[in-house]
C-alpha cells in the first residue's frame, strides 16, 4: 500500500498517531488509555498501531490517572464511579409505594448526568449536519505554497466537514432559505487547517463589528421569539435596508442557491482572499472555491416550503442515505491566484469579502477533489463538539487584513471557550490535531491528559528534554510592512456596493431573475413595517428595477383579475382572513363591516394591498401566498 494511503487508512480508522484507535471516538477499546500520553507526545502504544499490546509495564500499572472511559459494551451496568448496578429499572423507596430515599445515588448519578447532556448550541450555523472524509491533490501548489497539503499529488489528508444553515436553531427545518456553512477540517501533518466557508461567495457585511448585528437582526425577535430560520420579518430587513454593502449577498440568497435540492449539490467558497506563502516566503493571493462533482441544483420555494413540512431532515437525511449506501459525495478544490499586481488592478479591493472576483478574469484551477466516504459515529461527539475556527493554518496559508475575516479570527475561539466549557477542547477526539503536539499550556476545565513534570515553562534548564520552538518549520507569518494612522474608518475601495449585485442579477437566466424577484416579494410581504419595504425598494433600484419587487406588486394591484370577496365568519377568538379581491361584477370591493373587521387580517395578491371601489387603498397583513 502506498504510504500516503496507508496513512490515510490509519488516520481514517482511528486517531493513531494520537494513540487512540476509531473505537474510541465511539467510546470503546482497551488502548483508551494512550490517548492523553499521545497528546502529551509520548510514542503510540503498539495496539494502536494494529499490533498486539505488551503487557504493561510496571510503571504503566501503577499509573495513577488511568483513563479508561465509560463504554456501551460490557458485560454489567456500572455507575461513573465504576460500581456496578443491581436494578437500573426501580429507584430506591421505603416500601413499594415510597417514598424515594435521597441516599439513592444511582437514581441521582443518573439523573444527574442527564440532566447536563445538552450545550450550548452555536450562536450561528447551530443545525449543522457532518462527515468524515479525505482530500487528495490532485495539481500541486509546491510553487506558492509551502504548505504540506500542497506539495505531493496523491497525498490524502483526512478530514472533517460540516454543513449548516445560519439563522435557525438546532431543530430547525433544513430547506429554509439561507446560506449554507461549508467548514472542512483538514487533519494535516503540520497541524490542523480549517477552511470554514459557505456556499456563496460573498458576505453580508465587510467589517467584523457588524456581525452581533446582523446575526441578531436576522435571528427570531427578541419581543416575541419569532420567526427562527427566517429572513422574511422586519429586523432583517430593517437591518439590511440600512446597509447598502449587503446588496451583493442579499441577491445571492435571494436567489435558488439559498435552497438547495441536497447538501451534496452546493458550492463552498472560502469567501475571503487569503494568502499562500512558499519557502522563500513569496506571498501569492489565493480565493478557494469547492465545486460539487453532482453539479449544482436547487429546489424552487414552494418545493422548499413543502419539504420542510413533510421532512424537516431531508437534507442531513440525504447525506447520511448518500454516504451510508456508498454513493460518496465529490467536491473538486479549485483556486484562484494573484499578486499583489493584478489585485491592485480591480475596480474593488480584495479583502472586502463583499465582492467575487470573476472566474472570467482568473480562471479556477482545480487542485484537488473532497470525498466524504464515512457518516459520523455519535452525532454529538463529532458534528456538535467540532470546534472550527478560521484561524487554524498550518505554514504556507496565511491571513490578509480582510477586516471581516480579522474578526472571524478572534471569534470562533472565544465563543468555543463557552460553548465546549473552557480552553482544553482540542483534547476532544474530533478536534485533536493528528500530528504530534506539545506545549506548556496546562490545567483548565476538563483536562484530560496526565501533565507529567516539574517543567511547565519555557526557556528551561532543569529537564532537557521539553519542547523547543522550530525557526524552520515553524508558521511564519507573511513580512507584510504595514503603517498608518489608528483610525475607524472604511476605505474608499469597499465603497461600491451596486456594481456586483447588479452583475450577479443579469447573469441569472430569466427564471432565475424571476425566482429572485418571487423571494424578494415574498420576504417583503412579511414585513409589517411599510417604511422598511419602500426603503428596501430603493435600495434594490440602485441594482436593476427589475429586481425590484415594486414593479410586479404595482402591477399585481393594477391588473389583478376579480373573483368576489369572502368576508369573516366570526370572531369569537379566531382569526379570520379576509380576502381582498376585486369584484368580478361591479369591479368594487365589499368591505366587511361590524366586529369582525377589527379581529380579521386582511389578504391580497400583494401586501401593498389593493384599490377599493372608491379609489382608496385597502393595505393587507399578509401576502396571499406569504401568510398561513
Ligand atoms: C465570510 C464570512 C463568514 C463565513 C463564511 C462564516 C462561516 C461559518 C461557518 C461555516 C460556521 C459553522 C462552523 C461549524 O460548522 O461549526 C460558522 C460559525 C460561526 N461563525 Fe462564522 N462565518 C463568517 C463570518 C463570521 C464573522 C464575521 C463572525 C464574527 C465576527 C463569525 C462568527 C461565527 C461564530 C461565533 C460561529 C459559531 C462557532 C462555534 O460555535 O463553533 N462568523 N461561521
Amino acid at each position: 500500500m502506498a504510504k500516503d494511503i496507508q496513512d490515510y487508512a490509519q488516520a481514517h480508522s482511528g486517531y493513531n498517531n494520537v494513540g487512540m484507535s476509531r473505537r474510541m471516538v465511539l467510546g470503546s477499546t482497551a488502548t483508551l488509555a494512550a490517548a492523553p500520553m499521545a497528546a502529551l507526545g509520548a510514542a503510540a502504544p503498539a495496539a494502536a498501531q494494529g499490533t498486539a499490546q505488551p503487557p504493561p509495564s510496571p510503571a504503566a500499572a501503577r499509573d495513577p490517572m488511568p483513563t479508561g472511559r465509560v463504554t456501551e459494551s460490557g458485560e454489567f451496568l456500572t455507575t461513573n464511579q465504576g460500581g456496578r448496578i443491581s436494578d437500573d429499572q426501580n429507584s430506591l423507596k421505603v416500601g413499594p409505594r415510597g417514598p424515594v430515599l435521597l441516599e439513592d445515588f444511582v437514581l441521582r448519578e443518573k439523573i444527574n448526568h442527564f440532566d447536563h447532556e445538552r450545550i450550548p448550541e452555536r450562536v450561528v450555523h447551530a443545525r449543522g449536519t457532518a462527515a468524515h472524509g479525505y482530500f487528495e491533490l490532485t495539481d500541486s501548489l509546491a510553487e506558492v505554497s509551502k504548505a504540506d497539503i500542497f506539495q505531493r499529488v496523491g497525498t490524502r489528508t483526512p478530514l472533517f466537514a460540516r454543513f449548516s444553515t445560519v439563522a435557525g436553531n438546532r431543530g430547525s427545518a433544513d430547506l429554509a432559505r439561507d446560506v449554507r456553512g461549508f467548514a472542512v477540517k483538514f487533519y494535516t501533518k503540520q497541524g490542523n487547517w480549517d477552511l470554514v466557508g459557505n456556499n456563496i461567495p460573498v458576505f453580508f457585511i465587510q467589517d467584523a463589528i457588524k456581525f452581533p448585528d446582523i446575526i441578531h437582526a436576522v435571528k427570531e425577535e427578541p419581543d416575541r421569539g419569532f420567526p427562527q430560520a427566517a429572513s422574511a420579518h422586519d429586523t432583517f430587513w430593517d437591518f439590511i435596508s440600512l446597509t447598502p454593502e449587503s446588496m451583493h449577498m442579499i441577491m445571492w440568497v435571494m436567489s435558488d442557491r439559498a435552497i438547495p435540492r441536497s447538501l451534496r449539490m452546493i458550492e463552498g467558497f472560502g469567501v475571503h482572499t487569503f494568502r499562500l506563502l512558499n519557502d522563500a516566503g513569496q506571498s501569492t493571493y489565493v480565493k478557494f472555491h469547492w465545486r460539487p462533482k453532482l453539479g449544482m441544483q436547487s429546489v424552487v420555494w414552494d418545493e422548499a416550503v413543502k419539504i420542510n413540512g413533510a421532512d424537516a431532515d431531508y437534507h442531513r437525511r440525504d447525506l447520511w442515505n448518500a454516504i451510508d449506501q456508498g454513493s460518496f459525495p465529490e467536491w473538486e478544490l479549485a483556486v484562484q491566484l494573484f499578486d499583489e499586481e493584478f489585485a491592485k488592478r480591480f475596480d474593488f479591493d480584495v479583502l472586502d469579502a463583499t465582492k467575487l472576483i470573476p472566474e472570467e478574469v482568473i480562471p479556477l484551477r482545480v487542485i484537488g477533489r473532497m470525498v466524504l466516504d464515512q457518516n459520523p459515529g455519535n452525532v454529538f461527539a463529532e458534528t456538535e463538539q467540532v470546534a472550527f475556527c478560521t484561524s487554524n493554518v498550518v505554514p504556507g496559508i496565511d491571513f490578509t487584513n480582510d477586516p471581516l475575516l480579522q474578526g472571524r479570527n478572534f471569534s470562533y475561539l472565544d465563543t468555543q471557550l463557552t460553548r465546549l466549557g473552557g480552553p482544553n477542547f482540542a483534547q476532544i477526539p474530533i478536534n485533536q490535531p493528528r500530528c504530534p503536539m506539545h506545549n506548556f499550556q496546562r490545567d483548565g476545565h476538563m483536562q484530560m491528559g496526565l501533565q507529567r513534570g516539574r517543567v511547565s515553562y519555557e526557556p528551561s534548564g532543569l529537564g532537557g528534554e521539553e519542547p523547543h520552538e522550530d525557526p524552520r518549520a515553524g508558521f511564519r507569518s507573511v513580512a507584510a510592512h504595514e503603517e498608518g494612522d489608528k483610525l475607524r474608518t472604511r476605505p474608499e475601495s469597499f465603497a461600491d456596493h451596486f456594481s456586483q449585485a447588479r452583475q450577479f442579477f443579469v447573469s441569472q437566466t430569466k427564471p432565475e431573475q424571476n425566482h429572485i424577484v418571487a423571494a424578494i416579494t415574498f420576504e417583503l410581504s412579511k414585513v409589517e413595517t411599510a417604511s422598511v419595504r419602500s426603503r428596501m425598494l430603493g435600495q434594490l433600484a440602485n441594482i436593476d428595477n427589475s429586481a425590484s419587487p415594486d414593479r410586479p406588486a404595482r402591477l399585481a394591484r393594477a391588473q389583478h383579475p376579480g373573483e368576489g370577496q369572502a368576508d369573516a365568519q366570526g370572531t369569537d377568538g379566531r382569526m379570520p382572513g379576509v380576502r381582498r379581491r376585486r369584484c368580478k361584477d361591479c369591479a368594487g370591493i365589499a368591505r366587511c363591516g361590524g366586529k369582525c373587521r377589527r379581529a380579521a387580517q386582511d389578504r391580497a395578491p400583494k401586501v401593498g394591498g389593493i384599490a377599493g371601489s372608491d379609489g382608496r387603498a385597502i393595505k393587507a397583513d399578509f401576502q396571499l401566498a406569504g401568510g398561513p
